[in-house]
Parts: structure tokens; C-alpha cells; sequence
């Protein structure tokens, strides 16, 4: 098999790139080692920075996202006893929206599909060949025969546990990143989010988020120590430290569990990331703490710059653009990065902290709470950077 750029990995980056390639005449085909049920069910991110929904929109594959997501103009903190407002609308003139992210990808495996873009779904065996050569070249298994596909640049978006970024040489990469000592455990329930509104909780107990999916559908998280085991947690434990931690905020209706799991929390970053015709984008390149919802939309916004820099090659045959992608993107990368471990700190309970740092914690939520200055750091960072 030939084509333009080979794409390893059918999540958001992937799928996006192909998308984005496709737009501007140029050709791929996407590998991916699960089943099209399995990344079509798989519920992970949920919240879209408003230049992403942009970008789906105007890219022609947000028509499902403008029906059923729903558009929010602010936030909530609880702490200290009370519900805090962050109103991003006021503050930066713009939102994010709620839509899941095993829906986008569905929207665009359709939209690949039907452009006639081949996805091959259940390989195995992948490996990336000549990254310093003009022709690199992906191996790969399917349905039980060997293949391989030759390429002008590879796409590697096969997620922070995928082969591409391990396939390139020792010394060429540096990796920047920390853990964090807990995870979140987070369901999916069939009955309606406590408010409208996102809830983020700083609670005694640990942290806790309300999100939605749906009027009728609660996406809901909290803090909980990283060896959690999820078999200890019945329904009904569940429930009951999740309205502890919403501390009578609001009501909090239960419903029929769809989905538990547990997510563990971690920053990195590799530097650079690219080599020769290898690019890394997304949870390859990178990964955030969930707190403050980045990690899609940072695929999205590595995949946009370097399908410019791919475009920009066959147009003008110059390589510059696509020389440059780990400078252009990694900005962003560290940006979000910050903002992730910042939110993170910010709300969760340490092992080893001490009075102070709850005081210190404390206050800093209630500067949030009462500078406009401060809100508006949250609510820019939060909505999403300007893009380049
Ligand atoms: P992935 O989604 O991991 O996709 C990689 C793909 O490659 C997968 O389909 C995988 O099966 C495939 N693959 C792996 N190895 C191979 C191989 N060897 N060969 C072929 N294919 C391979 N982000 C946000 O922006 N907003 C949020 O609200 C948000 N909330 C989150 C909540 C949770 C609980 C979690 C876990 C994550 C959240 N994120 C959020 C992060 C977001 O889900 C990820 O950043 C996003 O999925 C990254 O997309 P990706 O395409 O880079 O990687
Ligand atoms: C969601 C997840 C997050 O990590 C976040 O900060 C906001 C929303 C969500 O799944 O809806």
C-alpha cells in the first residue's frame, strides 16, 4: 500500500489529521489496533475549547456537535461553604462546549469513511521503518497478513502508550514530566448533573468534579488514591462520597451506572517531537492531569499545525514549516501544561501537605473568587489560548 501519510492511531489526532489532510488534497490512511466499536465507545474527554469547536464546525464535521452539545459561558468553584461563579462569557467573551469525545470520533471516522479515506481497524504488530529516509514505511498485520504501507511522512498519533514515539533513537528525545499521587474515579450515570454548570469541588475529602454528558446524562469525578482498586467501589459508595464532596451544594440525583473507571494523573512532555519523518502529536507527545480538560484539545491544536506544515510541503515543496513543528507547537503544549498542574494543585489534597498549603490553597480560590484579574487568568486559559 502507498500513500501520502500514514497515520498510526484513530483517536482524536489521528482522526483529525487525516481530516485536515484530506481538506487541503492530500492523502492518508489511518491504522488503528482496536475495533471502530471499541473507539467509538471509548468515554474519555468531554470539553471542547471554543477555537476547537471552531474548527469542527468550520471544517464541515460539527454539525451533531452544534445539536446536542451544549454551550457553557462559566464555571463553578465550591469551597470555603459556597458556590463561586467563574463567568468566562463576562471575562474573555467566550465558552467551551460539552460534547463528548467518543462522539467527535465518530463523527470523524464517518466523515473519513465516507471520503473514501481507508481506516484499517484491529492491526497488529505495528512498527515505523526508514524515519530518516525520504520513505518511511509502517509494518503492520490485518487479518492475519503481514502489510506494510510507504509513506512521505508518518503521523504518529497512537496515544501516550503507543510505539511511535518509543520507535525513534535513544538520545534524540528528552522527556520532562511528573506523577501525581492519586487518580480520579469517574462514572458515567444515567440521571441529570447537579447544576447546569460545571462544579468544580475543593472538599476536605478530596476533590471532586460534576460534569454532564446530557441534561440526563452525569459525568462525574473524584479524587482517589492512584492504587485504587475500582472492584472496591460499589455503586453505592460511589454515591455516597460523591454527595459528601458536593457537600449539599446542590441535589445530586443518582441513576443507573453506565460506566466506571479510574484515570490515572500524570504530566509529560517529550522535546522534540518530531524525528526526520516521524511527527508526534497529541497523547504521544504529551499528556495533562485531566483538571482543566486540555488533552483533546492540545491533539486538535498539534494535528491543525502540522497538516499546515504537511500542506505547505506539497504546495511549495518547502520543508521549513514542517522543520519547525516541535517549536511551533510546544508553546502551547507547555501553556497547557501549566495550567493543568496549576488547576491541579489548586484543588486537590496531598499526601504531605501541610496547614499551610491548605491556607495557601484557600486563598488562592478566593482571589479567584473575588479578583476579576485572577478569573480572568482561569477563564482565558480555561476556553483555550488564542491560536497562532
Ligand atoms: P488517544 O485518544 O489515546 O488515541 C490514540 C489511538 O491510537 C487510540 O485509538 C489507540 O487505540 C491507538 N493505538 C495505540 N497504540 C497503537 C498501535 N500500536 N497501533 C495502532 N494504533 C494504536 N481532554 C480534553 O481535551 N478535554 C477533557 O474534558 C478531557 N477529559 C478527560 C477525562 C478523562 C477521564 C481522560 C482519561 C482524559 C481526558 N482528556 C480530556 C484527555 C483526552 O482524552 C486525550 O488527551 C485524547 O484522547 C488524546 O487524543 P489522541 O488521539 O492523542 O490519543
Ligand atoms: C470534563 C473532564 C475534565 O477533566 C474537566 O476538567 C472538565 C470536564 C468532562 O469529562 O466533561
Amino acid at each position: 500500500m502507498r500513500t501520502q501519510v500514514g497515520i498510526v492511531g484513530a483517536g482524536p489526532a489521528g482522526l483529525m489529521l487525516s481530516h485536515l489532510l484530506h481538506l487541503l488534497g492530500i492523502e492518508s490512511i489511518v491504522i488503528e489496533n482496536r475495533s471502530r466499536e471499541y473507539c467509538e465507545a471509548r468515554i474519555r474527554a468531554g470539553l471542547i475549547e471554543q477555537w476547537a469547536c471552531d474548527l469542527l464546525r468550520e471544517t464541515g464535521v460539527g454539525a451533531r456537535m452544534q445539536q446536542e452539545g451544549i454551550y457553557h459561558e462559566g464555571i463553578k468553584l465550591r469551597f470555603g461553604g459556597a458556590l463561586h461563579r467563574i463567568d468566562f462569557k463576562q471575562l474573555v467573551g467566550k465558552g467551551v462546549t460539552i460534547y463528548g469525545q467518543q462522539e467527535i470520533v465518530k463523527d470523524l471516522i464517518a466523515a473519513r469513511l465516507s471520503a473514501g479515506t481507508q481506516i484499517l481497524f484491529e492491526v497488529e504488530d505495528v512498527t515505523v521503518h526508514d524515519l530518516d529516509g525520504k520513505k518511511p514505511k509502517i509494518r503492520f498485520t490485518h487479518a492475519g497478513k503481514e502489510d506494510e504501507i510507504g509513506c512521505d511522512f508518518i503521523g504518529g498519533c497512537d496515544g501516550f502508550h503507543g510505539i511511535c514515539r518509543p520507535s525513534i533513537p535513544d538520545g534524540v528525545l528528552t522527556a520532562y514530566d511528573r506523577d501525581y499521587p492519586f487518580g480520579w474515579l469517574g462514572i458515567l450515570s444515567e440521571s441529570p448533573p447537579p447544576d447546569d454548570e460545571l462544579i468544580y469541588c475543593y472538599h476536605e475529602r478530596g476533590f471532586a468534579l460534576y460534569t454532564m454528558r446530557s441534561p440526563a446524562l452525569a459525568r462525574l469525578y473524584f479524587q482517589c488514591a492512584p492504587d485504587t482498586d475500582i472492584e472496591n467501589w460499589s455503586d453505592k459508595r460511589i454515591w455516597e462520597e460523591l454527595h459528601l464532596r458536593l457537600g449539599g451544594a446542590r441535589k445530586l440525583a443518582e441513576g443507573k451506572i453506565l460506566q466506571k473507571g479510574i484515570t490515572p494523573m500524570r504530566s509529560f512532555v517529550t522535546e522534540p517531537m518530531q524525528h526526520g519523518r516521524l511527527f508526534l502529536a497529541g497523547d504521544s507527545a504529551h499528556i495533562v492531569p485531566p483538571t482543566g480538560a486540555k488533552g483533546m484539545n492540545l491533539a486538535f491544536a498539534d494535528v491543525r499545525v502540522l497538516s499546515r506544515a504537511i500542506g505547505e510541503f506539497y504546495r511549495t515543496a518547502k520543508s521549513e514549516p514542517l522543520d519547525r513543528y516541535s517549536e511551533t507547537v510546544l508553546p502551547r503544549v507547555w501553556k497547557a501544561q501549566r495550567f493543568s498542574w496549576w488547576m491541579t494543585q489548586l484543588l486537590h489534597r496531598f499526601p504531605h501537605e501541610s496547614a499551610f498549603d491548605r491556607r495557601r490553597q484557600l486563598a488562592e480560590l478566593d482571589y479567584l473568587a473575588t479578583s476579576r484579574a485572577a478569573a480572568t487568568t482561569l477563564a482565558e486559559n480555561y476556553t483555550g489560548l488564542p491560536m497562532a
